[in-house]
């Protein structure tokens, strides 16, 4: 059975009886003429639906946290319907925990990760009693101690280990130590494990933590990461006579941004990893542990689409046709970032017929500012609304004012209805921050 993560476009997408694309029982025309353009669209349906996906897959390991990674697109309203669906929160700032504190999450579900998490940010943490903080590297254990003491509070730990396993989206390597600026080498746990036994009575180590990397549409790594996890647990409780029962797998199951791409099903990935938690355990003949999932990606892409209007058009002679939109990098900086490809149709009299390649370019001063290159679309005019497809995650999230341009608003939707979740920026927003000294004035 398909999973929402394998789907180029939200679960709800229909063409309607005006020849326009509905997303969530809304047409898309509609949204772009009452909200404007950019305009991000979530589809609370999609949404909802991997997350319980997420949750059938893994019934049958009742041990199972998931912890939605923030970082893929955080906002008040999205984080209320996530931990409504079950899930906590993997945060990496003190951004993210005050979105997540002021939206009335329960910071005992949210689990702290980041290489360089700074003095506040652990502060704030500790205050919080925030649920679990993944210790990256040993002054950061150093300064976690301190606090401990300073604010006289247990704190719950997980070290964040390198497994040696990398990841390119189609292939992998295990390699006995990873060039990698997160967490503890493999040969670092040992000495890691001493210093909180030794000097922080306080930090209770509760496991470990990996993360291998994002969009991966391989299944095997999963499993050699749980192995790996796995041993390193038991020889942590074998050594030091430690009860360590959790493992962090972190996030990275991909998702279909076009035709090409071919994500397991949360299913492949579910069956993974027990299987290798049940071979490993027994094998080490141990407890099965405690997990913890870290999904972004593949709980909110798909959800997403952008909405642009179509300005001006230009044909390079003997060369390619340019659209311009009134969007691109500062709303998606992913195409400019890393090549990233969407698929991308227009949303208006969709039954007009693909008739030329083009190329969609965005109206930042960048000449990298391509949206997406050589794809197919009708014969565009001006104000027609393309609707680029997987936007839910890494791009309202890296977003940027660049050029002093606002940011777009985001609304849900839902059986036919909408709610703003971002307004729209204004110019004000954006000189909010300036401050002009009394010498200029
Ligand atoms: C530690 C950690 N957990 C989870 C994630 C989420 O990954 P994804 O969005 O690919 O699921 C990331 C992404 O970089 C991460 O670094």
């Amino acid at each position: 059975m398909k999973t929402t993560n394998q789907f180029t476009k939200p679960i709800t997408t229909v063409i309607n009886s005006k020849n326009n694309l509905e997303i969530g029982g809304c047409d898309l025309v509609d949204l772009a003429k009452n909200y404007g353009t950019p305009l991000y669209v979530i589809d609370e349906k999609s949404l909802r639906t991997i997350c319980q996906e997420y949750k059938n897959a893994f019934r049958e390991y009742p041990k199972t946290n998931f912890m939605y990674a923030s970082k893929a697109l955080c906002t008040s309203a999205l984080s209320k319907i996530i931990s409504d669906e079950g899930f906590g929160f993997d945060v990496v700032s003190g951004g993210e925990i005050y979105t997540l504190k002021n939206a009335g999450i329960n910071m005992k579900n949210v689990l702290f990760n980041g290489s360089n998490k700074t003095f506040e940010e652990l502060e704030m943490a500790v205050q919080y009693d925030i649920g679990r903080i993944s210790v990256d590297n040993f002054y950061e254990l150093e300064l976690l101690n301190d606090l401990t003491i300073k604010y006289s509070k247990n704190v719950n730990i997980l070290l964040r280990i390198t497994p040696g396993i990398e990841c390119h989206t189609h292939e992998y390597i295990q390699t006995g130590h990873s060039d990698s600026k997160f967490g503890f080498d493999l040969t670092q746990i040992d000495d890691a494990v001493n210093f909180i036994k030794n000097n922080c009575k306080k930090l209770i180590l509760k496991g470990l933590h990996a993360h291998i990397g994002s969009q991966i549409f391989e299944t095997q790594v999963y499993y050699d990461e749980v192995k790996i996890l796995i041993n390193e647990l038991t020889n942590i409780k074998n050594k030091y006579g430690i009860s360590v029962d959790e493992i962090n797998i972190g996030g990275g199951l991909g998702v279909k941004y076009t035709e090409d791409d071919n994500p397991p099903s949360i299913f492949e990935i579910s069956n993974t990893i027990i299987s290798s938690i049940k071979d490993c355990c027994k094998e080490l003949n141990t407890d099965y542990p405690m997990i913890y999932l870290e999904p972004g990606r593949s709980i909110i892409s798909t959800a997403g689409v952008t909405l642009y209007t179509v300005g001006s058009q230009k044909q390079v002679p003997n060369g390619r046709k340019y659209i311009a939109v009134d969007g691109g990098m500062a709303d998606n900086p992913r195409p400019s970032m890393y090549q990233a490809k969407y698929h991308v149709e227009v949303a208006n009299n969709v039954n007009r017929t693909n008739s030329e390649v083009v190329t969609v370019a965005g109206r930042y001063c960048e000449s990298g500012d391509i949206l997406v290159k050589d794809v197919d679309l009708p014969m565009l005019e001006k104000n027609d609304i393309l609707c680029f497809f997987n936007t839910g995650a890494y791009n309202y999230s890296m977003s940027s004012n660049y050029n002093r341009t606002a940011k777009p608003a985001m609304v849900l939707a839902n059986s036919g209805k909408t709610d703003i979740i971002i307004k729209r920026e204004t110019f004000d927003d954006i000189i909010r921050n300036d401050v002009i000294p009394n010498r200029l004035r």
